[in-house]
């Protein structure tokens, strides 16, 4: 019997990162030493107390299934955490902790959408939104934002978008892959916008605390009342304590909908890992230090990549403001040859640059950035010093 894939699955592109991941590890084993500017994860390590909070969870016998929104001390712990670092109040019934924020944003996504509705997404974007929204039955609709507009869209833009499909909008600042931090009007934008079409916000601020040059990054539910009765704010553990692999994320909003991602996440992953919660739950409480010294690191390795990359011709850099990527754009290189070989395409030209440079980069056109490639600065800076060596070495091939 020939096995049929359900629609919802055949039309999923796996992801490009993680693809591109195998193939550096590939060459890794090659024994090349390949540099890679693709990771979406903090190079630090976990900080040691929330580690050894881990350990502590482990031997007091902590390892039982909690409540499938997350231990209720989690949840109070973030509460408060919300309201120092955000000054928004929610309740810890009106928290859900998920394994990791993808999942978090998934479960929103399904308890928000009828099969057909539209979600805006201003792009470039990361690429798991459009697959989200599809996989929760939903159309994913582009509104797509420039370079000279600082990558924010405006009201007319959004607007143009809305049809009366359109249920939500999808945000995300400071943004991965733009590196771009949302000013005033823009989150005024969307705060308008949804009013006036009566739609819900998704608030992605997984990249908080990585906000750079005295900039600031504003919470989309503490634009007014009627923003934060139409917003579920996510974040989560991993780019804010190097915790990517512990899967923490979370989400505060109305509780009606928090209490309707629980009854799915109930059946669909049951709690987050209890180990993980103990980490998160040390993360949140104890002294923030890590959290400013990782951000300092990362402000001063986000100056020095823009001053690396300027000397880079033919690439033009938008420069970040924060999370810890960076967009070139590298139309100007494309139609040249590399060793005889065209380069039509952001995505050809990263395929060139790790076979002939063994610097991995993100092609923006999964990102819905074509002509652009990501570059990630969570590296240290004597690696992404050869990295941008071997990029302009290689650029200087072209032809
Ligand atoms: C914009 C954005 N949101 C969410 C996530 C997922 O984070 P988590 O590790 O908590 O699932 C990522 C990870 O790359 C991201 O870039």
């Amino acid at each position: 019997m020939p096995l049929s894939i359900s629609s919802i699955c055949r039309n999923i592109t796996p992801s490009t990162t993680l693809r591109l991941n195998a193939l550096v590890a590939e060459k890794r084993k090659q024994g090349l030493d390949v540099i890679s500017l693709a990771a979406g994860e903090p190079d630090f390590d976990t900080p040691e107390h929330i580690k050894q909070a881990a350990r502590e969870a482990i031997d007091k016998g902590y390892t039982k299934y909690t409540a499938s929104s997350g231990l209720p001390e989690l949840r109070r712990a973030l509460s408060e955490h919300i309201r120092s670092t955000k000054g928004l109040s929610y309740q810890p019934g009106e928290i859900i902790v998920g394994t990791g924020a993808k999942q978090v944003i998934l479960g929103a996504l399904i308890a928000l959408l009828e099969p057909g509705d539209e979600v805006l997404l201003p792009t470039p974007c990361w690429l798991s939104y459009p697959e989200m929204v599809r996989m929760a039955g939903g159309v994913p609709v582009l509104v797509p934002t420039t370079l000279e507009q600082g990558f924010m869209p405006d009201l007319s833009q959004l607007e143009a978008a809305v049809t009366p499909r359109t249920r939500a909008i999808v945000i995300n600042t400071p943004n991965n892959p733009t590196g771009a931090v949302w000013d005033m009007r823009a989150m005024e934008a969307v705060a308008q916008c949804a009013k006036d079409h009566d739609l819900f916000i998704l608030s992605d601020e997984i990249y908080e605390m990585l906000v750079f040059g005295g900039g600031s990054h504003i919470p989309m539910a503490s634009l007014s009342e009627d923003a934060y009765a139409r917003t579920v704010t996510i974040s989560g553990m991993s780019k804010t304590y190097a915790m990517t692999g512990w899967r923490i994320g979370y989400a505060a909003g109305p509780k009606p909908l928090i209490d309707a991602m629980d009854a799915y996440q109930s059946h669909a992953t049951g709690n987050p890992n209890t180990i993980a919660q103990h980490a998160a739950l040390a993360a949140v409480t104890a002294s923030q230090q890590c959290v400013a010294d990782m951000a300092q690191a990362f402000e001063s390795r986000c100056q020095a990549v823009q001053e690396l990359l300027r000397q880079v011709p033919g690439i033009t850099v938008a420069p970040p403001l924060g999370a810890f990527y960076v967009m070139v754009n590298i139309e100007a290189l494309l139609g040249k040859r590399f060793r005889g070989q065209m380069i039509e395409t952001d995505g050809q030209f990263a395929e060139l640059l790790l076979e002939h440079a063994l610097v991995s980069a993100v092609p923006g056109e999964p990102f819905f950035a074509p002509g652009c490639l990501r570059l990630s600065y969570a590296i240290n800076e004597k690696r992404l010093a050869e990295a941008v060596r071997r990029i302009k070495a290689f650029v200087e091939e072209l032809i």
